[in-house]
């Protein structure tokens, strides 16, 4: 059996695509144009290449698109007074702070400082707080992305037994609030866990999100498990495949073999986060309009 693949770039197409009307019908109705703010800080080249792809996609979606280029020597303080103002200013929406920041800078520090309705990637406490008690609210990007994918797959997940392996911040933990809030059996891993390749073999959904090339291999998934993987590893020049070549967490062809649905990397996983973005930017535009405060 081969796997069905999972086309993340074409569902991502098609979000973007029904985001950039409900922008067009938010200004014909309301006259507001929904506000993304990025800032990045110091010019690490694979965040360099992610802030263009967002303000890119921001504006063919009709959204008001600034992003702040910060060198990489600036004071802590200069990022946080520019948080500020963007926390002030009635025509921005969401903010993003492209991580990893610059040494010197202390990243809980500046997410903290970000208004929580304004925290478009879902980074702040309260909103890690509100997904994890059930509230409404800005939900981290690329988990969310997999939700919509594994929602597409599978339809209802009720019941199904999930692996995350990765406990981060940005991805394992919130997308095992997210299927847990979604009523599967969640299991998370990590580097100390002992029996991954078992655990694997029991789960109906697997996430990969740990960072390490062909790390989960074709004999720890369950046969037609649907598998995510999140990872975008660039492989060493000097390895076996060709220059620069992305691969994902996941052993692809040996996976493929035996899982029921898979997410290639690229194409995969990663188009959904940008997606992901504008649409919990177009949300805190709606939000503030049901609020009253637009
Ligand atoms: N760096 C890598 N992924 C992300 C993300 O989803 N959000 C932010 N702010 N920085 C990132």
């Amino acid at each position: 059996m081969s796997a069905t693949l999972i086309d993340g770039k074409a569902f991502a197409e098609r979000t973007r695509e029904r985001i950039a009307r409900d922008v067009t019908r938010l200004k014909a109705e309301k006259g507001v144009v929904p506000g993304l703010a990025v800032v990045l800080v110091g010019d690490d080249p694979a965040s360099r290449v992610y802030v263009a792809s967002k303000e890119r996609q921001a504006r063919e979606a009709g959204f008001h698109s600034v992003t702040y280029r910060l060198s990489g020597d600036v004071a802590e303080a200069e990022v946080l007074k520019t948080i500020a103002d963007l926390n002030a200013d009635p025509a921005i929406h969401g903010i993003l702070v492209q991580l990893p920041l610059p040494e010197g800078i202390d990243s809980w520090k500046v997410i903290l400082a970000i208004d929580p309705d304004k925290d478009v990637d879902g980074f702040h406490p309260v909103n890690a707080g509100r997904l994890s008690i059930g509230l409404p609210g800005p939900v981290p990007c690329t988990p969310k992305g997999c939700m919509m994918l594994l929602e597409d797959t599978l339809g209802d997940i009720s019941g199904k037994s999930a692996l995350v392996i990765g406990r981060s911040t940005i991805v394992g933990k919130p997308m095992a609030m997210l299927l847990l809030a979604a009523n599967a059996t969640v299991t998370i891993a990590h580097s100390r866990t002992r029996n991954l390749a078992e655990l694997g073999r029991q789960a109906d959904i697997l996430v990969a999100a740990v960072g390490k090339p062909h790390f989960v291999q074709g004999d720890w998934i369950k046969p037609g498990a649907v598998v995510l993987d999140v990872g975008i590893n660039r492989l060493d020049p000097t390895e076996e495949y060709p220059k620069g070549r992305l691969v994902g967490d996941v052993d692809f062809e040996a996976a493929r073999a035996v899982a029921g649905a898979i997410t290639p990397v690229p194409g995969g996983i990663g188009p959904m986060t940008i997606a992901c973005l504008l649409d919990n930017t177009l949300a805190a535009c709606q939000a503030r309009l049901e609020t009253g405060s637009e």
